[in-house]
């Protein structure tokens, strides 16, 4: 799952212009809303909900990020680090495997839904969950879409499939790119996505800038010829937290400073198009951002169910159908209006050209050892 940098609201090319510096302003705020995590969300459910730890998320946050200053293997702050980089990684071997399993079922013509159900169940047989319903975005749609229940949406073209797995909320954030045409038309646009992210991955021992990152990716890109989506970006993780502060940029941002000790997706987006997204129509995916008493029994019900869950993970319209029938849609919508869940608009190329992703999560360890997790 990806992170927008800059938020375009419209299409039109001059209302897009007119409208920025005012959204960049109003996104800041909205990606503490969107992404914060747990953090922020502390009322109350009809007294059956009750605060979740802030302190203990904030604690685990900071464990693979501090230095051990005790030489003994024994204390708690190591076997806390240690359990929460096995996480990690295990989160990353299933994400991995869940991504071979992709590969290997989706056939061009099927059905969208069928392949998120698909994959939900095989992610189950690991005994994990997802840290996000699965992205499955085609052509230029560059991230953020996930079939409703009545979608008829087949598998074709230039399908971008983004999967988020979670152990103990510790997440593996990893997505490829299939191109389902007869005539593989989409072959040079996939491999460039796939070349900046590894030769992202492989200046990571240089201990690099954010912007020697950016620019990385940048330049094997446009040497192909195509422009990477400058206004999406990878980010740093943390335990129930898909977007937890620092952005790892897709082009030269001039930003210096180096990457701290954390876990962090890279995820490049390469384009024929312009190299912009703006947000379009709603991916059916939601995320919890203030919970808070609803009227409704219906929206309070499956708010209930969500938070049970998910917490404050995205969740999908499709599951919510699955185990709620037809008042889900209006359900949500209400959770929408009264400021409970954040719906996700799909990220859309502005020229309306395809996109490829390919995304990978790395670990960087207090002694700056690089782990990539989902490769
Ligand atoms: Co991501």
């Amino acid at each position: 799952m990806t992170c927008e940098s800059l938020t375009l609201r419209n299409n039109k090319n001059n209302k897009v212009k007119l409208e920025l510096r005012e959204t960049v302003r109003f996104h800041t705020k909205m990606t503490e809303k969107s992404y914060g995590g747990n953090n922020g969300v502390r009322e109350h459910i009809g007294g059956k909900i009750t605060k979740t730890s802030s302190k203990s998320i904030a604690k685990s946050k900071q464990s693979l990020k501090s230095q051990s200053s005790s030489s003994s293997p024994n204390t708690t702050d190591d076997k806390e680090q240690s359990k929460e980089l096995q996480d990690y990684k295990r989160a990353g071997e299933i994400a991995k495997k869940i991504t071979e399993y992709a590969k290997l079922i989706i056939k061009p013509d099927m059905l969208l839904v069928e392949i998120a159900q698909k994959i939900e169940k095989e992610i189950e047989k690991h005994n994990a969950q997802p840290a996000f319903p699965v992205n499955l975005s085609i052509n230029d749609i560059a991230a953020h879409y996930h079939p409703t229940l009545e979608d008829e949406t087949k598998a074709h073209g230039l399908l971008k499939v983004d999967i988020g797995i979670h152990i103990n909320g510790f997440i593996a954030d990893t997505a490829f790119s299939l191109d389902l045409t007869p005539d593989k038309k989409y072959k040079e646009l996939i491999k460039a996505s796939e070349d900046a992210l590894n030769e992202a991955l492989n200046i990571l021992d240089e201990n690099p800038t954010l912007n020697d990152i950016g620019n990385t990716i940048q330049q094997i890109i446009q040497r192909k010829g195509f422009s990477p989506l400058i206004n999406l970006c990878g980010h740093e993780l943390a335990q129930n937290t898909i977007h937890a502060g620092i952005t790892i940029p897709n082009y030269a941002n001039n930003n210096n400073n180096k990457i701290n000790p954390g876990a962090y997706a890279i995820e490049p987006f390469a384009t024929t198009g312009q190299g912009k997204v703006y947000e379009g129509p709603s991916s059916n995916i939601y995320a919890i951002t203030h919970l808070k008493n609803t009227r409704s029994p219906t929206a309070r019900k499956i708010l209930e169910y969500v938070w049970e869950k998910n917490k404050t993970l995205p969740f999908s319209l499709r599951e919510i159908q699955e185990k709620f029938g037809n008042m889900s849609r209006l359900a949500l919508k209400e959770l929408e209006q009264a400021g409970i869940v954040h719906n996700y608009p799909q990220l859309i190329e502005i020229s309306h050209n395809p996109v490829s992703q390919a995304e990978h999560t790395f670990i960087k360890t207090p002694d700056g050892k690089i782990i990539v997790t989902t490769r």
